[in-house]
């Protein structure tokens, strides 16, 4: 084995993670999306029977074109496998097998089916095949939603709720199934004379569907129906409110950790007491800009104050002449202190990190950490004498 095998084999794993913000994981992704959306699209035309020659024959070329794309792309990513952080005391062999039998190798087997099945002499024929290929490639979208973890996350967080809700839901369902079965099944044998038939009725009028195929006639069971109607209502609202509140709860404990993260790269907050902090870091947000995007504006009122975990940002001042900033150092902070328009437009030279303070969390802080609000506006006094120098010297001129 050679050096560079690993680090070409990091690199590509790099790439293909579906997380990877650099421009090369980002075109991939573009492009593996385009791939699933033509193979997905050539799939569906396929199924539809009144399609006249030559097309059939174009459509399933596309088909095989894009079926052995992603048979290099499994292949690369089971190669690629063991630079997995989470396989990384694992042998090469072992880690490759572990990610062939994890969710998203077994997607990736299922989107080469369709190759397995050509090769092996199985013709595309019709609607039914079509439609089997078109299920396999769709679970490949599954992995390009970064919030499916977060969902599971989620679930298993909130599940004491909703294991709640869910059984509130069979409760109210039984009780209206009975309810209904005692009072329809004279009038209507057929759709109430089993406790089976009126459940599907109170499945449909809880789930708030109401197909119309079985109705209750009675006044009594008219009663049953409304009171399910309004229960429906109510166990989908509850369902909603727990898994709104979990997402935003978990989405709030994930910008915890990344902001954590980033924190420790400004020294301004690197003297800090890890109290203090954790009420800072409760209260900054990360925002990831790529090159060549103003963030702040001359002119425009000042919400909000950055400081810059990685990256460089140019300060563009009215004189002209302009000054850059890197890792650690801030800006924003002149209209928040002066209560004044922006003082300078402010643009991003690479991909830059920044951690966002919003005004009234900077108000709120500099008047609980007073040595922190000291830093800023002494460096916000020395600028504005900076930049009254400059001024002075473009007048002279
Ligand atoms: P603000 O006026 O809110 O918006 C523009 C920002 O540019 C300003 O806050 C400062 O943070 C920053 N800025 C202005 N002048 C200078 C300077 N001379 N050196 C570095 N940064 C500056």
């Amino acid at each position: 084995m050679t050096d560079e095998a690993p680090t070409l084999r990091k690199q590509v794993y790099t790439v293909l993670r579906y997380s990877d913000p650099s421009l090369a994981g980002r075109h991939w992704r573009a492009v593996h999306l385009l791939v699933l959306g033509i193979g997905l699209m050539a799939v569906i035309l396929l199924s539809m029977d009144e399609l006249s020659p030559p097309y059939p024959t174009i459509l399933r070329q596309v088909i095989w074109v894009v079926t052995v794309i992603f048979l290099l792309e499994y292949l690369v990513r089971l190669w690629a496998a063991p630079e997995t952080p989470r396989f990384a005391h694992h042998s090469s062999l072992r880690a490759r097998l572990n990610w062939a039998l994890s969710v998203e190798g077994l997607i990736g087997v299922l989107a080469i089916v369709p190759a397995i099945m050509l090769a092996g002499g199985y013709v595309i024929t019709g609607a039914d095949t079509a439609s089997v290929f078109c299920i396999l490639w769709i679970m490949k979208f599954g992995v390009h939603a970064p919030a499916f973890s977060t969902l599971a996350r989620v679930i298993s967080n909130e599940r004491a709720p909703i294991a709640s809700i869910l059984i509130l839901f069979v409760i109210v369902l039984m009780l209206a199934a009975t309810a209904a079965h005692m009072l329809e099944r004279v009038s209507q044998p057929q759709q109430f004379g089993s406790l089976p038939n009126a459940m599907w009725w109170a499945v449909v009028t809880l789930t708030t569907t109401g197909y119309g195929d079985v109705v209750p006639v009675t006044a009594g069971g008219r009663i049953i129906g409304s009171l399910l109607m309004i229960a429906g209502i109510t166990v989908l609202a509850l369902m909603t409110g727990v898994l709104a509140t979990g997402f935003a709860q978990e989405e709030r404990r994930r910008e915890y950790l990344r902001v954590w993260d980033q924190v420790a790269r400004v020294p301004i907050f690197a003297a800090l007491g890890i109290v203090t902090l954790s009420e800072i870091v409760g209260k900054l947000r990360t925002r990831y800009y790529p090159a060549r995007v103003t963030i702040v504006r001359r002119g425009d009122p000042g919400d909000s104050m950055f400081f810059i975990s990685s990256g460089e940002v140019e300060v563009r001042l009215p004189t002209g002449s302009s000054v850059r900033l890197t890792d650690g150092a801030f800006f924003g902070e002149m209209a928040l202190l002066e209560r004044q328009p922006r003082s300078a437009s402010v643009a991003t030279t690479k991909p830059t990190t920044l951690l966002v303070l919003y005004a009234s969390d900077f108000y709120e802080i500099a008047s609980h950490i007073p040595a922190l609000a000291e830093a800023v506006e002494i460096e916000a006094r020395r600028r504005r004498e900076e930049n009254l120098g400059r001024q002075a010297a473009e007048t002279k001129r």
